[in-house]
């Protein structure tokens, strides 16, 4: 997923606008997943999963840490989520299809809490990012 220079500076775009509210986005994301797609839940049978789950708002800070990550590293993404890249792909063993739904719930949150951050061309910008992301995530599948 190659993105261009007005890719990188949307997506960066995005995350300097939902600033300090990404780590919540996250969470609702996850939660989002799990309501809407509940065959991803089978990744967390160890989590409560409940509404309003502390332990999946702890989670999703973590998610939305790495996409932050991911998008200060931009140009070198592989690199930045090269131990997640490993958790998830040799360890995790998530089926890669997983990543496409949760990168939705991801575009679905940021749309319901900065519907005007979300331009079609932003809304582009950042399914290529997510897509990026989840590319390096299940590149090391053995
Ligand atoms: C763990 C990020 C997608 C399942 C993690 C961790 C991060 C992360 C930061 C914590 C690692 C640690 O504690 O060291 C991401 C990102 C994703 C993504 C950025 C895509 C945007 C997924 C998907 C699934 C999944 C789609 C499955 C549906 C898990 C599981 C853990 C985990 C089961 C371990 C949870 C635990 O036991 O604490 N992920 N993840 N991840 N992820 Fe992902």
């Amino acid at each position: 997923m190659v993105l261009s220079a007005a890719d990188k500076t949307n997506v960066k775009g995005v995350f300097a606008k939902i600033g300090g509210q990404a780590e919540a986005l996250g969470g609702e994301a996850l939660a989002r997943m799990f309501a809407a797609y509940p065959p991803t839940k089978t990744y967390f049978p160890h989590f409560d999963l409940s509404p309003g789950s502390a332990q999946v708002k702890a989670h999703g800070k973590k998610v939305a840490s790495a996409l932050v990550e991911a998008a200060n590293n931009i140009d070198d993404i592989a690199g930045a989520l090269s131990k997640l890249s490993d958790l998830h792909a040799q360890k995790l063993r998530v089926d890669p299809v997983n990543f496409k739904l949760l990168g939705h719930c991801f575009l679905v949150v940021v749309a319901i809490h900065h519907p005007s951050v979300l331009t079609p061309e932003v809304h582009a910008s950042l399914d290529k990012f997510l897509c990026a992301v989840a590319t390096v995530l299940t590149a090391k599948y053995r």
